[in-house]
C-alpha cells in the first residue's frame, strides 16, 4: 500500500526552533548561576546531561562547550561558566587512553549553524556535498567541504530526523524518529514527501542495491523496508532495540541490537532474520560494519570492546578497547578492511583505528572533543565523516 501522507513545501531557512526532550532534573548545588542554568540550560535537555558529563577544566572550557548550544549575553555566560567550572570540574578519569601508531590522519571539523541542534549522522551525496541531520531542530544540512558553506533545510517539525541517506538522484531520505515516518527531501525544490510507518520511531536507515530503503525502529522493535518507487512499506517485529543497519556485498541486511546481545542477518526479500548470539547478556551493540570478506565487525558498547563475527561459522572474537570497559564504543565503519570506531564514553571522544591483520590499535582525540560520534559514513575517496552531537560539529577525517 502506498502511504504518502503529505507533501509539504518548505523554502531554505534560517534558524528553526530547537525543541528537545526534557528528562528528570537532578538538583544543582547552590550558588550564583544556579537559577540561570536551571532555566537557560533545560530547554533542550535536563540538568542530568550536565551533572553526568565529564566536566571541564576551566570557565573558558565550559563556555566553549555551551556556546555551541546556546547564545547567552556576556554577563550571563560569565556567571554560568564560573558556576559550572566551580561545581563541575573535569573528571580526568574520563580521558581516553590514546595509542600512538604510524597511520596519519587529518581531522577537519565545522560548527553547524543552528545552535544545539544535535547534529548527527553525516552522509556524502553523489555530488560530494556532506549532509547531516539536526535532530532536535528537525532539519537537514548541507555542507560544501571545499568552501565550508552550509545551508539548512527545514523538515516537518514533528519529524526529529535521526538519520539521513542520500539516493543516487540527490534526494535526501530521513527517518522521522518522532512522527513515525520516512521522508524524502528534494533539495532542489525544498519539497518534502512523507511516508507513514507503523513503527513510531524509524531510527537508522540504509539503501540496498535492490533500490529499497531498509530501516530499524528502536523503541518499536521493528525492521522496515520502503520501496521508493511505489511508496510501499513492509515492516516486521524483531528483537528489542534494533539499531545500526548495514548491507553486505551478498545483499544480506545486518542489524545491531541495543536491547539484547544479538546481531541479526535479514534476508532482503523475505525479511526473515537469522540471529547470532554475542557472549554475555550485558552485551549491547550500537553499530556494525562489514569487511571485503563478509566478516561483520561490531562495537560492544556496554562491555567496552570491539568484535568480529564470522557469519559462515558463527564464531565471535572480541578485543578490549584501549580506554577500557567504560569507553562505550559507539559508531563504526570498515575502510579497506581496517576498523574505525569511537570511544564515546571518553572526553575528548576518541577516534580509534583497529588493524585486524596485526590486531593493533591506534587512537586520536577528536579536536572539538565534546562528543558524541553516533554514526559515521565512508566517503567515495575512502575518508570518514564524523560528527559531535553535543558540540554541534560535522567532521571529515582524511586518512592518508
Ligand atoms: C538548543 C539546545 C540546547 C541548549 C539550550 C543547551 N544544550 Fe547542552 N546539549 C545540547 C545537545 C543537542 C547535546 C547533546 C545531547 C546528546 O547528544 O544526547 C547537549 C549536551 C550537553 C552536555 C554533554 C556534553 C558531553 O559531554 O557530551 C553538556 C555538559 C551540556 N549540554 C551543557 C549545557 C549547558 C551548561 C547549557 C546551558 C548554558 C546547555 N547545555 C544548553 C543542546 C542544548
Amino acid at each position: 500500500m502506498k502511504r504518502v501522507i503529505s507533501i509539504l513545501a518548505f523554502g531554505l531557512l534560517l534558524a528553526p526552533g530547537v525543541s528537545a526532550q526534557r528528562g528528570s532534573a537532578p538538583a544543582l548545588p547552590e550558588g550564583p548561576g544556579k537559577q540561570l542554568v536551571e532555566t537557560a540550560c533545560t530547554t533542550c535537555h535536563s540538568t542530568a546531561t550536565i551533572t553526568r558529563a565529564a566536566g571541564y577544566s576551566s570557565a573558558a572550557e565550559w563556555r566553549r562547550v555551551f556556546s555551541t548550544m546556546i547564545e547567552l549575553n556576556d554577563s550571563q555566560a560569565t556567571t554560568v561558566a564560573s558556576y559550572l567550572a566551580e561545581h563541575f570540574p573535569e573528571d580526568t578519569s574520563r580521558r581516553p587512553n590514546l595509542i600512538a601508531g604510524d597511520t596519519e590522519i587529518e581531522i577537519i571539523e565545522w560548527t553547524v549553524p543552528t545552535l544545539g541542534q544535535r547534529s548527527r549522522d553525516p552522509a556524502e551525496a553523489p555530488d560530494g556535498s556532506i549532509w547531516w541531520t539536526g535532530m532536535w531542530a528537525s532539519l537537514a544540512g548541507r555542507l560544501d567541504p571545499d568552501t565550508g558553506l552550509m545551508e539548512e533545510f527545514k523538515l516537518p517539525v514533528s519529524a526529529r530526523p535521526h538519520t539521513i541517506v542520500p539516493d543516487t538522484e540527490g534526494n535526501i531520505w530521513y527517518t522521522g524518529n518522532s512522527n513515525g515516518t520516512v521522508g524524502k527531501l528534494d533539495p532542489r525544490s525544498g519539497l518534502v514527501e512523507e511516508y507513514k510507518t507503523e513503527a513510531s520511531d524509524p531510527h537508522s536507515a540504509t539503501f540496498h542495491p535492490n533500490g529499497n530503503l531498509y530501516f530499524t525502529a528502536q523503541r518499536s522493535a521493528m525492521l522496515g523496508r520502503l520501496n521508493p518507487d511505489t511508496g510501499e512499506v513492509d515492516e516486521i517485529d524483531t528483537e528489542p532495540r534494533p539499531y545500526g543497519i548495514q548491507v553486505a556485498a551478498d545483499g544480506t541486511v545486518w542489524i545491531a541490537y541495543n536491547g539484547t546481545n544479538k546481531i541479526g542477518a535479514m534476508h532482503p526479500d523475505t525479511m526473515e532474520v537469522k540471529y547470532y548470539d554475542v557472549p554475555n547478556e550485558r552485551t549491547r551493540i550500537r553499530r556494525l560494519g562489514i569487511d571485503s570478506k563478509g566478516i561483520v565487525w561490531f562495537v560492544n558498547s556496554t562491555m567496552g570492546k570491539i568484535g568480529r563475527l564470522d557469519p559462515a561459522t558463527g564464531d565471535i572474537k572480541q578485543w578490549d578497547s584501549p580506554s577500557g570497559p567504560s569507553s562505550h564504543p559507539y559508531a563504526l565503519a570498515v575502510i579497506d578492511d581496517v576498523v574505525w570506531y569511537n570511544e564515546s564514553g571518553m572526553r575528548p571522544d576518541a577516534l580509534v583505528r583497529f588493524n585486524p591483520s596485526t590486531e593493533s590499535f591506534q587512537s586520536w582525540e577528536i579536536p572539538s572533543g565534546v562528543g558524541i560520534v553516533r554514526n559515521v559514513w565512508v566517503t567515495e575517496e575512502g575518508n570518514l565523516l564524523i560528527h559531535q552531537s553535543s558540540s554541534n560539529q560535522v567532521g571529515l577525517v582524511k586518512i592518508n
